[in-house]
């Protein structure tokens, strides 16, 4: 018997606010079309004034609890996955802690960018075989709309805010790839790329929040091949192959990336759930938004197997193999 680290809830949380691409023909040279064209992306939400990072997150945590029957009192750890939290300290995940009424267990947060929800997911996976916890919530969540620059149309277009939250939890397995709960993780980071994608400001360095600056040609180079490459290393660990996969689940940064790694992986894109359109790219809340969206449109059934890829600022990226 082998203890597995099951989804047993899902949820998310957008701000109220789309802001259609058409609104940024107004203020840069772009276009509907040149967005829609290039990246897929259609409409994203930004969070309203004073709306914060934790404030989503703790939305989408208490969806997620709702969808697993359970409470907060329930749950021992909460992870959060941001680069955009309320405050340089405390961690975003104390005060989503704090306002889901958790006052017991632990919370912390990762920082992975793009990637977070990935490295996050690992790391519950990892507090749940090691003992350390029975159930954690693991929570991406971001603000991305609050480091834009809203003069440079390569990267102001691209981005969008939102939370998306799992209750994973201790479950007995057989030890086989037919069990529910996480099979396999794969993490990587190379820090030589950290011109690619970086934020220009941080608290040793300007004081300042900063922008985010992105080579985006560059980091599209790598993205395809990176994440092909974690999502079979993960598969392979798992002892599965492309043709076991119910559902890629991945980072929804670009439908070009979404499409190239899909097309790698040999997955149709029938097999691919996509939020793109809709989200923008929200940095670590865009897996489990996809996953929650996905499972609210029928996508994703219990049983499914599940791959998640991501990448981002770094560079880091990874993957997560896992049967709902
Ligand atoms: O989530 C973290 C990981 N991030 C990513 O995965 C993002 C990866 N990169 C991408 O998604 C794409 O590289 C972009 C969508 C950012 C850009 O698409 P691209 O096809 O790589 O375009 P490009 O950067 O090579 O730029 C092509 C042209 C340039 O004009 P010139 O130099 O050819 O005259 C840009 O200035 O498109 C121009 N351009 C725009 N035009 C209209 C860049 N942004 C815009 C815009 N509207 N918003």
């Amino acid at each position: 018997m082998t203890t597995r680290a099951v989804v047993r809830g899902v949820g998310h949380y957008l701000p109220a606010r789309v802001v259609e691409n058409s609104e940024f023909e107004a203020s840069v040279e772009t276009s509907d079309e040149w967005i829609r064209a290039r990246t897929g992306i259609e409409r994203r939400h930004f969070a309203a004034e004073g709306e914060t990072t934790s404030d989503m997150g703790a939305a989408a945590a208490k969806a997620a609890l709702a969808d697993a029957g359970l409470t907060a009192d329930d749950v021992d750890a909460v992870i959060v996955a941001t680069s955009t939290a309320d405050l340089t300290f405390p961690s975003a995940a104390t005060m989503v802690q704090s306002k889901i009424g958790m006052t017991k267990g632990f919370a912390f947060d990762v920082q992975a960018v793009c990637a977070g929800f990935v490295f996050a997911l690992s790391n519950a996976n990892a507090l749940i075989l090691s003992g350390q916890a029975k159930r954690v919530l693991v929570i991406g969540a971001e603000t991305f709309s609050r480091i834009l620059d809203f003069t440079d149309r390569s990267t102001c277009v691209l981005f969008g805010d939102g939370a998306g939250a799992v209750v994973v939890e201790a479950q007995t397995g057989a030890g086989t790839a037919d069990d529910r709960g996480i099979l396999a993780t794969d993490l990587n980071s190379d820090g030589s790329y950290r011109d690619l994608l970086y934020v220009d400001g941080g608290v040793s360095t300007t004081g300042t929040a900063g922008h985010l600056r992105m080579q985006g040609n560059q980091v599209f180079r790598h993205a395809v091949e990176k994440l092909a490459a974690t999502a079979h290393a993960a598969l392979d660990k798992a002892g599965l192959e492309s043709g076991d996969v119910d559902w890629i689940v991945p980072h929804q940064a670009n439908i070009r990336i979404i499409e190239g790694t899909a097309k790698r992986m040999q997955v149709p894109m029938e097999r691919v759930v996509v939020t793109v359109q809709d989200h923008g790219n929200t940095s670590a809340a865009s897996i489990p938004l996809a996953l929650s969206v996905g499972k609210a449109r029928g996508q994703i059934k219990e049983g499914d197997l599940v791959v998640t890829e991501a990448i981002g600022g770094g560079l880091s990226w990874g993957s997560v193999v896992l049967r709902w």
